[in-house]
């Protein structure tokens, strides 16, 4: 069902009561996660270090001193690169919403390498100017999802969807939820700029990662359950600051299990 009032409504009234109680433990992470001041020795010399200008699309970005503007936050680079390098060499199409002044579109080309398919999605005609050979450019509004639904007809294959548009809560969403489904098995869908406490988009995707816990679907099996619609086809949802990112799994998960392997085992469990 599409995000609307009504059927936000409508959710709240058929899940309210467990969502409810657990608005108390968000209440409390939030407090929580406010004031915590880790101790350094946890974020220090055993931090993994971040790849700084090693990662090519830094170093892309770096060297962009002149020509079609970039505007990224520095941070973005490693979680590109942490989950976009399995497609460097690769035939990936890879959709960016927002194109402002091409550069973006230009660094995308340039890592994922001559194999790579590129769609810049922008409300702003002006970006059709930065179409070529390996550049398709729709000019239409991210929120509109008959955009998506015409979108999807003409570009049957996204690997990565890059949302940089708008950046509003409604649009983040009606993205989502028109191309994850759209998205290859394996597909990555990073939405940037998620910014501010207390983001309703961020609201949105903690609701749906909640459904990454879901056990009751017991498949008779001790320990294992039926994978339910999110676990079947999303591997995993990863927060950074300002960005979320979705992965799906390669293939279809029916089950999830917990087997016990081995012969000696503690009495008390
Ligand atoms: C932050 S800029 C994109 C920057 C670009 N990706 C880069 O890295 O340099 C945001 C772009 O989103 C576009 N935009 C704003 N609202 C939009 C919407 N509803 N649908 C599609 N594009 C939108 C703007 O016209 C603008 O070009």
């Amino acid at each position: 069902m599409p995000y609307g009032f009504f059927s936000s409504l409508k959710n709240l009234l058929k899940h309210g009561p467990g969502a409810l109680q657990n608005l108390a433990a968000t209440a409390a992470g939030i407090a929580r996660g406010r004031t915590w001041d880790f101790p350094p020795d946890t974020m220090g010399a055993a931090a993994a270090p971040e790849s700084g200008a090693a990662n090519p699309l830094r170093k892309f970005f770096d060297a962009r001193q002149t020509g079609r503007g970039i505007w990224k936050w520095i941070h973005y680079f490693d979680i590109y690169h942490r989950h976009f390098q399995k497609f460097v060499g690769q035939e990936v199409h890879l959709v960016e919403v927002g194109i402002f002044s091409g550069g973006s579109l230009d660094m995308w080309k340039d890592y994922f390498g001559p194999k790579c398919h590129v769609y810049g999605v922008d409300i702003e005609p002006a970006c059709k100017a930065y179409e070529d050979a390996r550049t398709h450019v729709f000019i239409g509004d991210q929120g509109n999802r008959d955009f998506w639904r015409e979108f999807k007809k003409q570009v049957p294959r996204v690997d990565i969807l890059v949302d940089d548009g708008g950046h509003k809560a409604h649009q983040q969403i009606a993205t989502l939820e028109e191309i994850l489904p759209h998205l290859r098995p394996g597909g990555v869908y990073l939405c940037e700029d998620v910014v501010g406490l207390h983001n309703r988009f961020a609201a949105y995707v903690a609701g749906l990662a909640d459904n990454l816990n879901d056990m009751s679907h017991k498949n008779g099996e001790i320990l294992a359950v039926d994978a339910n619609g999110m676990q079947r086809m999303i591997h995993s949802i990863h927060t950074y600051p300002f960005v979320t990112v979705i992965e799906k799994h390669l293939a279809p998960v029916a089950e999830l299990s917990a087997p016990r392997h081995g012969t000696e085992w503690q009495p008390f469990l």
